[in-house]
């Protein structure tokens, strides 16, 4: 069997999700519009995609979500009063973000029927080639973009890839595990793929990070809309007959630098401090607020 590796030009970010864990603040407000301190969460990951040399942005998006639509426009009238009131730095950086005309796409799933299903849906928009696939709930965060060391291992192996990173071992039912070849490895073959494996049988302890760079095939299999785990159409099932039906190659890709899973409160609230912490116009203040909330007496 002859595999694509031609070049990824193409992402989707899956934003249809419904965001219950954090319910009432994504009543009205799509949970990828939350923003961890000035950038809303799905800016970051289109930062990342765009790092890594993605050329064609697809969001998968549902109902009450045209926000995020908005958000990668131009917003005319904000653009004029900035120009007129010669505030060109913030002018240049909202133009700066913008996708160019024709390199953003957006399909609608219109119901909320798992993960699987809404990359299906991104099916004609991506046509026949090997696309990159982000959950934008999931911040990496790490001096190379995660994306750009997973298009770099592509370029070796061909295939499919996900990104993983170790999790303690009393954790992992909680998440979807890769047995892999050599773990030590920073790409390494794999070898088994198992969701939320019961206590005691993980292959491994990396789990899936929400990073992929898939075949086209894979839309055949999500075309079946097969119900898995908690009744949704889940992705992991079609990438487990991906790698055992049509015997397609998966390599797991170590990442390596910190992960926030911004779809969990402890998370989201940790990336916004940490990533705080990163920026010279806050650093100082942030420390001392810190400091000064962590020295005062709890009740
Ligand atoms: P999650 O399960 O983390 O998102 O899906 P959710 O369902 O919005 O969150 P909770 O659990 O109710 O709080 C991971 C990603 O997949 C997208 C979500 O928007 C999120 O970015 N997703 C999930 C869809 O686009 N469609 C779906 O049917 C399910």
């Amino acid at each position: 069997m002859t595999l694509k590796t031609s070049r990824i030009r193409k992402a989707v970010f899956p934003v249809a999700g419904l965001g219950t864990r954090f319910l009432p603040a994504t009543k009205a407000v799509p949970k990828e519009m939350l923003t961890v301190v000035d950038r809303p969460v799905i800016q970051h990951v289109v930062d990342e995609a765009r790092a890594a040399g993605i050329e064609h942005f697809v969001f998968v998006t549902g109902r009450g979500k045209a926000v995020i639509e908005d958000h990668f426009d131009i917003q005319y009238e904000l653009e004029r009063t900035l120009a007129d009131r010669g505030k060109t730095k913030e002018l240049e950086a909202l133009i700066a973000d913008l996708p160019v005309a024709g390199q953003a796409s957006f399909t609608r799933q219109q119901a909320p029927l798992g993960l699987g299903h809404a990359v299906w849906c991104a099916r004609d928009i991506i046509g026949d080639e090997p696309f990159a696939l982000l959950l934008p709930d999931m911040l990496h965060h790490g001096p190379t973009p995660c994306l750009k060391e997973m298009i770099d291992a592509h370029r070796a192996t061909g295939g499919n890839l996900i990104a993983v990173a170790p999790v303690p071992e009393d954790q992992t039912h909680q998440y979807g595990i890769v047995g892999v070849t050599d773990a030590d490895e920073k790409v390494a073959r794999v070898t088994q793929m198992v969701e939320k494996p019961a206590k005691g049988t993980a292959p491994s302890n990396l789990h899936i990070t929400g990073r992929y760079i898939l075949q086209p095939e894979i839309f055949d299999l999500l075309a079946r809309q097969e119900k898995g785990a908690g009744g949704e159409i889940q992705l992991t099932d079609s990438m487990i007959r991906l790698m055992t039906d049509l015997d397609q190659p998966f390599h797991a890709v170590r990442f390596d630098g910190t992960i926030y899973d911004c779809g969990s409160k402890i998370g989201f609230l940790t990336a916004n401090i940490a990533y705080g912490l990163e920026r010279a116009d806050l650093a100082p203040a942030l420390k001392t607020e810190i400091e000064r909330l962590m020295a005062r007496p709890r009740s």
